[in-house]
């Protein structure tokens, strides 16, 4: 039985005083959680989520990793110095990553590689542009940026991964993907990991993201492949990503 999971990305949003709030209420509030929730923060703001978050039920992570061990490599953030703030999750090919800064599949494969290694957990992003769903072919977009993780390291990394399908159309456009839109994808995407292991496909947790709210939050967490949520703007929010939270 797959359990739920809510996580939030605060994406480039934050400050040191707002933060403080945010966190706190939703540490305060995450006692009574059955489903596990999460926060991934900007990489300055680590030390303040482990400092308030630390023995509570609400996880943290990043949005981003290098991957690289270490090096030369200017402005980058490894894998090992995420593991120091004692992150458990994070984030990668979000499709912010891929449009605008040029993460490509198989970059995302060597982040993703990157981050299993160093024991975190990757919440691996997938999904479509509204073109590409115009065209017909968001299965087979999802199934390439799929592939590529597991073509690269096995299907039994995903035993220790997320999966998140995020229509790009859905992101912080307030248009989100109708619960049968989004079942239909996480359920091509589940089937596409059973086709290499069955066992591995009926425990990883597949998220949703996409302009999800506390209005639309249930009937999303409903869908039977539909196991959470991956929040951006409704996360900011303590009591908009609490509500969410309650609906998983
Ligand atoms: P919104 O919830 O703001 O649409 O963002 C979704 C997202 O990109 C989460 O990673």
């Amino acid at each position: 039985m797959r359990t739920k999971l809510v996580a939030g990305n605060w994406k480039m949003h934050g400050n040191f005083g707002a933060n403080l709030t945010l966190l706190t209420r939703i540490k305060e509030a995450a006692t009574g959680f059955a489903p596990a929730c999460a926060v991934c923060v900007p990489f300055p703001y680590l030390a303040q989520a482990q400092s308030v978050l630390a023995g509570s039920l609400v996880a943290w992570g990043a949005q981003d990793v290098s991957e690289h061990a270490q090096g030369a490599y200017t402005g980058e953030v490894s894998a090992a110095m995420l593991v120091e703030f004692a992150c458990r999750y994070v984030l990668v090919g979000h499709s912010e990553r891929r449009a605008l800064f040029g993460e490509s599949d198989a970059v995302v494969a060597a982040k993703f590689a990157a981050a299993l290694k160093a024991g975190l957990t990757p919440i691996l992003c997938v999904g479509e542009t509204l073109a590409e769903r115009e065209a017909g072919i968001t299965g087979a977009v999802v199934t390439r940026q799929l592939d590529a993780v597991i073509a690269n390291l096995g299907v039994a990394a995903l035993q220790r991964a997320v999966l998140a399908y995020e229509p790009v159309w859905a992101i912080g456009t307030g248009r989100t993907a109708s619960p049968q839109q989004a079942q239909e994808v996480h359920a091509l995407i589940r089937a596409r990991v059973a086709g290499c292991a069955a066992n591995v496909a009926q425990n990883v947790q597949i998220l949703y993201g996409g302009s999800v709210k506390a209005s639309n939050a249930q009937e999303l967490f409903a869908m039977p492949d539909i196991d959470g949520g991956l929040i951006g703007g409704a996360s900011l929010v303590a009591e908009d990503f609490l509500a969410i939270c309650r609906a998983a």
